[in-house]
């Protein structure tokens, strides 16, 4: 089966278009791939946690993550955004099967520093496919929430985007990561400025000159990390534009494609 992993992030998924989820909704029957939905949710958990007064930070983009995060998280994910996203595909005519990587343990994980320094911030070790596999066949539109299980049933945070990828690679499909902004932008050198391709150097180079920043960080690595397994194509692209999806699953151009090979400019 042809498989496209759509990762919806949590910048986005309240205010994407009815359009968008329709274009989900109907991606198998006009371009024959079954979409594979991951989603973050930051916004909210960000809210959730500030409500409750507990301090908030990022380190190079990934959530630090005490039991009670990963707690605030859960609830978030695999509840709030997971359960919105379902309810939103079936509006638009589709039929959708939310779950996190708890449920099967479909997504097992480890933790991204074992010394703790982040907490129980986890990165993907194992996918199990099977169950997304059986869903899609049955004519289900998978809807992924990114919190994944330890092998001795602690409960990690896993990032959006990390995850996303570690399923793309799982069932050797392609990726879009759909956020708030047109694709990897340049503000040196206009506040418009969208790269159309980035290669691996290239996308390193950024970060280093602090261009990529935030959570565009785990999402270029996301990106390059997942070409360096059995992922083809990886693009960022702008979830306000309706048309995305579809300019995409036809070979249009649109957004940053993520490469792993430098290319040649003709
Ligand atoms: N060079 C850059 N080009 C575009 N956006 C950038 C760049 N550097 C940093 N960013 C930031 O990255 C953000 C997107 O990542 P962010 O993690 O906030 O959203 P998301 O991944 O879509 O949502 P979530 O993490 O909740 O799933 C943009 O809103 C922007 O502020
Ligand atoms: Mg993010």
């Amino acid at each position: 089966m042809n498989y496209l992993v759509i990762k919806l992030g949590g910048s986005i998924i309240s205010r994407l278009p009815d359009l968008f989820f329709q274009n989900i909704a109907e991606l198998k029957e006009k371009y024959g791939c079954c979409p594979v939905i991951v989603h973050g949710g930051g916004p909210k958990i960000n809210e959730a946690l500030e409500q409750k007064k507990t301090e908030i930070i990022f380190h190079d983009g990934l959530r630090v993550s005490t039991p009670e995060v990963v707690e605030t998280a859960e609830m978030i994910l695999s509840g709030h955004y997971n359960k919105k996203i379902a309810a939103k595909l079936y509006q638009a005519g589709g039929r959708a099967f939310g779950f996190s990587g708890v449920d099967g343990a479909c997504m097992e994980a480890e933790p991204v520093k074992p010394d703790g320094s982040i907490g129980n911030v986890g990165k993907i070790t194992k996918v199990d496919g099977q169950l997304i596999e059986l869903l899609c066949r049955k004519g289900y539109i998978p809807v992924i929430s990114p919190i994944s299980i330890g092998q001795n049933g602690t409960v990690y945070n896993v990032n959006a985007d990390t995850a996303a990828g570690a399923v793309a690679s799982a069932l050797h499909a392609n990726i879009i990561f759909v956020s708030d902004i047109p694709g990897v932008m340049n503000r040196h050198i206009s506040s418009t400025h969208v790269y159309s391709r980035l290669t691996a150097s290239e996308t390193a180079s950024l970060i280093e000159e602090e261009i990529i920043t935030g959570g565009m960080i785990p999402k270029v690595q996301a990106a390059l990390s997942c070409l360096q397994e059995n992922v083809k194509e990886t693009v960022i692209l702008n979830g306000f534009d309706s048309n995305s999806l579809f300019t995409y699953a036809s070979g249009g151009e649109c957004g940053t494609k993520i490469m792993k090979e430098e290319v040649t400019y003709a």
